[in-house]
């Protein structure tokens, strides 16, 4: 058997796909980037095949994606994650015509045809308002876990309008509403907000096709995703894969490439 891995070094965390020949998922890790980019991805790809039970010689192609995809030292080659994307939402979910990845970083929209191949992209240019990072801001400034983020923003009554299109700002914005004595939820539903305004703009920029698939860590927000949903009237597509699904997309091209480099049998006469 074969095996095809995927890895995804973003600028916050790296994720390692592995899957078999059949395009099924045997194996995921996950892991922060920190500063030593090339240990990261060492460490996500053997993470990924303890949990797949797949000895490391039986991996036949690897391919890196993400921000620190030149640092896959054990990669075979890399592919933009615009693409890895792009074909992990047309993978899962087979419908996808936009898709939307909020890193940690960087927000994307992406447009896509029937097999996954991208027709438009756009990203947020130097500011990183729209992104996890400043969700991020936020979580440290109310000193509130990341993954508790979004259900606390759920509990809002009412949201309190956040102004501040920078992510520097954003801490001290929701310190002075904490200051007027706003609701950490409704300061926090604000956030939520803010953030999913503008992937709207991001969005509309490629044009908004049904349908939407939502991809990257911030899909593990919930209430990131009924935030887009509100203002998209939309319902996004999101699993409990979306964080890996640059990996994923890496994965399978690593596969298609396993596959077309078999020599084809040879026909007896
Ligand atoms: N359990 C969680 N709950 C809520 N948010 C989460 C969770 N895990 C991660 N995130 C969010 O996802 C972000 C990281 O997402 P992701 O791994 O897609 O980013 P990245 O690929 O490293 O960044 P980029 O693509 O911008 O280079 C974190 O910054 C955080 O905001
Ligand atoms: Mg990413």
């Amino acid at each position: 058997m074969a095996y095809a891995t995927g890895v995804d070094v973003g600028s916050t965390q790296t994720k390692a796909i592995i899957i078999d020949e059949s395009r099924q998922i045997i194996g995921r890790a996950l892991t922060d980037t920190g500063a030593n980019i090339i240990l990261a991805a060492e460490k996500a790809f053997h993470l990924a095949l303890d949990d797949a039970a797949v000895p490391e010689e039986e991996v036949e192609y690897i391919i890196g994606t993400g921000y620190g995809r030149y640092r896959v030292t054990f990669g075979n080659t890399q592919v933009t994650e615009i693409s890895c994307h792009g074909r992990g939402a047309v993978h899962l979910f087979p419908k996808t015509r936009t898709v939307l990845d909020m890193g940690g970083q960087d927000t994307k929209a992406i447009r896509v045809g029937p097999d996954g191949n991208i027709l438009d992209f756009c990203m947020n240019d130097k500011c990183a308002a729209g992104t996890g990072r400043f969700l991020g801001a936020a979580a440290t400034a109310l000193d509130i876990p990341l993954d508790q983020l979004g259900n606390t923003a759920l509990q809002a009554e009412k949201a309190v309008r956040i102004s501040t299109t920078c992510t520097v700002f954003a801490e001290s914005e929701v310190l002075s509403w904490l200051g007027k004595g706003k609701k950490i939820e409704d300061i926090l539903w604000g956030v939520h907000q803010s953030i999913a305004s503008r992937s709207v703009g991001l969005l509309r920029r490629v044009g908004i096709e049904d349908e939407l698939t939502f991809t990257g860590g911030v899909a593990r927000n919930k209430g990131m995703i009924k935030a887009l949903e509100e203002s998209l009237e939309l319902q996004l597509n999101v699993s409990a894969d979306s964080h890996y699904l640059g990996a994923l997309g890496a994965a399978l091209f690593a596969l298609d490439h396993i596959v077309s480099s078999r020599a084809p049998l040879a026909v007896e006469e």
